[in-house]
């Protein structure tokens, strides 16, 4: 077990060494390579490392069983470290890894302080943490904050009389309705009633969710600070911030459920606590499709990040056409009238949605591009595990039809696949051992290749992380092309929507001067007078230098 891990090591070490090869040719005029290696630490130390991390989101459950019990864990995760810094992670964010029945994979929590059994202990964590730093990788944590587990013992209290302390801590009514709950009575996604009946109350609770996730009333303030303090006791102990489920859902009203004026004053109140730690962060999970600027209140007192869904979970669909607009549209739609400074986090996948396997129609090029812009556009992204090396999906569900996606992590050819040396608690994705990283790592025409030359490409370039974002529109409607200024540099990212032809396109107003450079991917650009003429491969991508 150690030599296969060593032999995959130096597998690994031997590709990062050979994705740099990009970046070896030498500079035109004018175009000095600094340090980019000391750059990357600079931009990824202090308060703003969010802008420029590569966050990785991890289910602990399917990431590394150290144990043998076939349920990953978190010693497993921190002995992977190791692997995910040699892909170019720089943060994770771990789906949540508190106490739960499991009736939501644990988005059903059952204590807010503690660490799953499963998983392991807070010294397994505080490990996990002590060995991230060490490496300067950062770990930001699920807060799921709209719905408790119905086993938790505020609930099972709050249930059990009307008149309880904690009575209130929930949403009751006497009948399957409220008027001043105005969320609708039937969560189509979890096929069930918004509203359950409680014997021993003979009242109904009210759950956005499963069941087993009553929603917890914010509008009593003993909840509001219970859950603040539930996310303080974890800053002491150093993560580096949260990924908020469903924060927007937190209050309700008679108008509507969805970021109310009351809801933001409570996130508010969380960043002042954020804000109370040094270079702490936290990304919105919107529940709004079209657009994320709701989440970042001034620029400053809300969320440091939130999600682009309109582009991360809908990308398939203007993949498979042939209009640029389609990706530019979503992408310029979701920051319109945004405070300066918002950062988007994107994705191309999550533990809610389709793999990207599926989401592409199984075309790699059309992840392989997805991805592309993932990492070149503005924002912050974020790779589900296992897209770097193109995971397909499971067949089999445990708890619902999200875990086709949510499988056991192949490190390994062989049986177990380097994830257990047990039964996994749910089988592999198919073509789990051709998407090993064992054998992904040893193949340059890989996914697991292509990610982690385009992450050495994004590494330490301000410009990508928190630099300006400029769509150029040329005369083939099929090339995605824009640009990319900061830190005193300028790069143009251009991607064919076209799957079946070269495109050259000529674009006006492109930064800098003399010929562009390739750093990653393939296509020509030559400067004609004011234009830039560029020419894009089918299915193709690059990225180039401008200044
Ligand atoms: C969003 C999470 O991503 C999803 O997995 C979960 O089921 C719901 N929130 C409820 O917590």
């Amino acid at each position: 077990m150690h030599l296969a891990r060593a032999a995959l090591a130096l597998c690994l070490s031997i590709v990062a060494a050979c994705s740099t090869s990009d970046d070896a040719s030498p500079p035109p005029t004018g175009l000095a390579e600094p340090d980019r290696a000391a750059l990357a630490r600079r931009l990824l130390t202090g308060p703003e490392w969010y802008r420029h991390a590569v966050v990785y989101e991890a289910y602990v459950r399917s990431l590394q069983d150290s144990n043998g019990d076939g349920v990953g864990d978190l010693p497993g995760l921190t002995s992977r470290l190791p692997e995910l810094q040699a892909l170019g992670v720089d943060a994770l964010w771990l789906m949540p890894i508190n106490p739960t029945p499991f009736a939501d994979s644990g988005y059903d929590v059952a204590d807010y302080t503690g660490v799953n059994p499963d998983y392991g202990t807070l010294a397994d964590l505080d490990a996990l943490l002590a060995a991230a730093h060490a490496r300067g990788m950062r770990v930001m944590l699920d807060l799921v904050l709209n719905h408790t587990s119905d086993q938790h013992p505020w609930f099972q209290e709050s249930r059990a009389s009307r008149d309880n302390p904690k009575a209130d801590w929930y949403v009751w009514s006497d009948t399957p309705s409220r008027a001043d709950v105005g969320c609708g009575t039937f969560q189509a996604q979890f096929g069930a009633e918004a509203w359950t009946l409680s014997k021993a109350r003979n009242q109904y609770y009210f759950h956005r969710f499963y069941p087993g996730q009553p929603d917890l009333n914010y509008r009593n303030p003993q909840v509001v600070k219970a859950t603040l303090d539930a996310a303080r006791f974890w800053l002491d102990r150093g993560v580096d911030g949260f990924r908020c489920d469903v924060i927007g859902l937190l209050v309700e009203s008679a108008d509507g459920c969805d970021m109310i004026p009351e809801t933001q004053a409570y996130i508010r109140q969380l960043r002042a606590l954020l804000d109370e730690y040094p270079d702490r962060a936290m990304v919105a999970e919107s529940t709004n499709y079209e657009t994320a600027v709701p989440y970042f209140g001034d620029g400053h007192d809300m969320f440091h990040m939130a999600f682009n869904f309109g582009f991360g979970y809908f990308w398939g669909f203007p993949f498979a056409g042939t209009e640029a607009r389609a990706v530019s549209d979503k992408l310029e739609a979701s920051r319109r009238g945004a405070p300066p400074g918002a950062q988007e986090a994107l994705v191309i996948g999550s533990h809610d949605v389709s793999r990207a396997y599926v989401a592409a129609q199984k075309v790699p090029s059309r992840w392989r591009r997805a991805a592309f812009v993932q990492m070149t556009a503005a924002g912050t992204p974020f790779i589900y595990y296992g897209e770097e090396l193109g995971l397909r999906p499971g067949k089999v569900k445990v708890v619902d039809s999200r875990d086709y996606q949510r499988t056991p992590m192949p490190w390994t050819r062989g049986p177990g696949h380097g994830f257990t040396t047990g039964t996994p608690w749910i089988p592999f994705g198919e073509g789990a051992e051709e998407t090993s990283l064992e054998a992904e790592a040893g193949d340059p025409a890989s996914d697991y290749a292509f990610y982690q030359r385009l992450l050495a490409a994004r590494r330490g370039r301000e410009a990508f992380g928190a630099g300006t974002m400029t769509f150029l529109h040329g005369d083939s409607p099929a090339v995605l092309a824009f640009e990319r200024a900061g830190g005193g540099e300028a790069y143009l990212a251009v991607v064919s929507m076209d799957e079946a032809a070269p495109q050259t396109t000529r674009l006006s107003a492109v930064g800098g001067e003399g010929e562009p450079r390739l750093l990653f991917g393939a296509a020509t650009a030559a400067r004609e007078g004011d234009a830039l003429v560029v020419t894009v491969p089918a299915e193709g991508m690059a990225l180039f230098r401008l200044r």
